[in-house]
């Protein structure tokens, strides 16, 4: 690619999260609220083609190389392993990953990864039934388990498990999810709260915070930060040892006590074909809208540079009058 997507302040956007649908089979307290979610029609839904159309152009104009698949949920996806399959066939072939609650995962894994998924994440806040419904309102947890197992007999390659910890609701698990990963080849990770709850509910002084997360976790273990550099993963890797054994790496991602915007290498498209260059954006650039009218792609790519060239520099979540986004995470992407 000639021309790298790039912002106004020199960062290059080489990775895409898509937003396949914003629905989702779980509630969690930190995205959606209990009831009453105002889905995005399913006319305002990309299809696959469409999808693909803009992942092909992402790929090959704006130098994309890593594809993220997010939702809402991408399981809930009819056309999901079609999808993988033909962005597999894309050139150069972008590394392909997929962020989701698992629940649906067991059914599909094995075809998705030989479809060509490369990497899953998987969001799990609790272990134990009773946490994960006060996090999830579902009674759903056996099921992301059977979908974890289901991943790793599939033998897909990076499999990692999200976690955001919530004071006097879930930090217990902590401890345990660290062990019950490790011992199965799984990263954890362990994310700071951000204001993308749909009742923006947030509050700063509630949020469990990086270092907190750090000490929690050292009365269990020693970590010790790796020593590689950490390029624009938003998580902060930490080895973990219990006594002198080295079980494994943990990663911390600490969105708002240490926000990681400067080395930010996103760009998003929403499940209704919006560019969203950062997360906390207030602006969003219709590209579905001027592709069903017709538009060429150097229409649209010049559209979407556009829309990335505006990123803002970092979220402000800390500076006085932040204003949290209008949609909720599910309909983001993450
Ligand atoms: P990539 O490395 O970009 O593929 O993301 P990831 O592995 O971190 O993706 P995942 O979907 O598992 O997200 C983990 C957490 O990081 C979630 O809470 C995301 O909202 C958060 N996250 C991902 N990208 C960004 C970002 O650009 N900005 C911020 N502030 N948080 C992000
Ligand atoms: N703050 C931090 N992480 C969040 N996620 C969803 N909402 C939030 C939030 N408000 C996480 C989910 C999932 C990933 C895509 O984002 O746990 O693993
Ligand atoms: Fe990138 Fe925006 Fe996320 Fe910061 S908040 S890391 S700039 S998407």
């Amino acid at each position: 690619v000639e021309r790298p997507l790039a912002d106004r302040l020199g960062r290059r956007a080489a990775d895409l999260r898509v937003s396949l649908t914003d629905r989702c089979g779980l509630r969690c307290t930190y995205c959606l609220p209990a009831d009453g979610v105002p889905w995005l029609p399913r006319r305002q839904v990309m299809t696959d083609d469409e999808v693909i159309r803009l992942v092909r152009l992402s790929v090959m104009r704006l130098g994309v190389r890593k594809v993220r698949l997010t939702g809402g949920e991408p399981l809930l996806r009819p056309g999901l392993v079609d999808l993988v399959a033909r962005i597999a066939r894309l050139r150069p072939r972008p590394m392909i990953a997929m962020t989701t609650n698992g629940v649906s995962l067991a059914e599909r894994v094995a075809d998705l990864r030989r479809a060509g998924l490369d990497r899953l994440n998987v969001s799990l806040d609790a272990l134990d039934p009773d946490v994960a419904r006060a996090v999830s309102r579902r009674p759903l947890l056996p099921r992301t388990l059977a979908g974890v197992a289901a991943a790793r007999a599939a033998g897909v390659p990076e499999l990692r498990v999200n976690t955001v910890l919530m004071r006097g609701v879930n930090t217990d698990q902590a401890v345990p999810i660290v062990r019950w990963a490790l011992d199965r080849g799984i990263t954890p990770r362990f994310i700071e709260q951000m204001p993308l709850d749909a009742g923006h509910g947030w509050r700063r002084d509630a949020m469990v915070t990086a270092a907190e997360t750090l000490a929690l976790l050292g009365e269990a273990f020693t970590l010790r930060p790796v020593d590689r550099p950490r390029g624009s993963d938003p998580a902060a890797s930490h080895v973990v040892f219990e006594g002198d054994r080295r079980l494994g790496e943990v990663g911390i991602i600490a969105s708002v006590t240490a926000p990681f915007c400067a080395a930010c290498s996103r760009t998003r498209l929403t499940a209704d074909g919006r560019v969203r260059a950062c997360l906390f954006s207030h602006v969003e650039t219709d590209l579905l809208g001027p592709l069903r009218d017709g538009a060429d792609d150097d229409e649209l790519e010049r559209l979407w540079r556009g829309a990335q060239w505006a990123k803002p520099a970092a979220h402000g979540i800390d500076r006085a009058g932040f204003v949290p986004p209008r949609r909720p995470m599910s309909a983001i992407g993450g």
